[in-house]
């Protein structure tokens, strides 16, 4: 089954990958002009994680088309941009060319990385719609374990199960547990940067994880959990359907008036 899921959703991660890179989410131009990728929630986590990362190795896991990789190396990292795509990685690697930036740039399941990769990094930093892609979240925690160096740390931001559960907002509809019950199959056309975007492969098998599964996982890969915050706002609109931003900029979900959990950060150390 694991198998299975990761072939159908690599096929639709090579056809995004294929689409994305002018679009909503993603601005090449921007990004090549000199801009940074990277979100004030991001930067925060990589600030709790390891304060700055000039100098540092750091492993972006589930990287796509390199936009984080490369603004992390402009701030003066050593990159390892890993993904299963391909073609999201040959992206990676001409966006990479035309900022004038070194990644290094590894095809691999995020749960089951080369072994030459091993110990060496300072922080392992993931992102926004990762781990919904993974059937074996006590796999994925390893990985990130084994990947770090004695006393190296883990920067995750995701989005909240909560608000993951939530198809759509008007009328409330939701379509997603919150916690681990097995795969979730969708067919879903376009992709989250255009819903018209011409993606061919739109079957995709998807996996939910709870706040608590998460850091239990952490907790049971050896790391130990420092930090652990739930946002109620995000600084962007990661789902598409969020309107425009409330007056301080950010975009919340309100039900009942009341903002619910949009992102988490989670950071977290193996030992030194
Ligand atoms: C939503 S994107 C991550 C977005 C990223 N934070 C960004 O800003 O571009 C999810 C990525 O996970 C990758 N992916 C999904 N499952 C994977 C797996 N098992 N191993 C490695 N990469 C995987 C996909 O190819 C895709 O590039």
């Amino acid at each position: 089954m694991v198998r299975d899921a990761l072939l159908l959703n690599r096929r639709n991660w090579d056809d995004r990958a294929r689409v994305h890179g002018q679009d909503r989410i993603y601005d090449s131009e921007s990004l090549v002009a000199g801009a940074s990728s990277l979100t004030e929630v991001e930067e925060e986590a990589i600030q709790l994680a390891v304060g700055r990362v000039a100098g540092l190795q750091v492993i972006h896991l589930q990287c796509h088309i390199g936009f984080d990789s490369i603004s992390l190396a402009r701030a003066g990292a050593m990159v390892t941009g890993l993904d299963f795509s391909p073609v999201a990685l040959t992206k990676a690697a001409g966006l990479a060319r035309r900022c004038g930036v070194d990644l290094a740039l590894v095809e691999a399941d995020a749960c089951h990385p080369p072994s030459r990769l091993f110990s060496r990094f300072d922080l392992a930093y993931a992102t926004i719609g990762v781990l919904c892609w993974i059937g074996d979240l006590d796999a994925w925690m390893s990985a990130a374990h084994d990947l770090l160096r004695p006393g190296g740390s883990l920067a995750l931001v995701e989005i909240h199960p909560f608000v993951g559960m939530i198809d759509t907002l008007a009328p409330l509809r939701l379509d997603f547990p919150y916690s681990f019950d097995g795969p979730h199959f969708f067919n879903t056309p376009g992709s989250y940067t255009d819903p018209l975007a011409p993606v061919v492969s739109t079957a995709t098998v998807q996996f939910a994880h709870s706040v608590g599964e998460v850091v239990t996982a952490a907790v049971g890969a050896g790391l130990t959990v420092r930090w652990l915050r739930e946002h109620t706002a995000a600084p962007r609109d990661y789902r598409g359907d969020l309107g425009a931003p409330e007056a301080d900029g950010r975009y919340r979900v309100r039900l009942g008036g009341e903002p619910v959990p949009m992102l988490y950060t989670l950071v977290a150390d193996r030992a030194g």
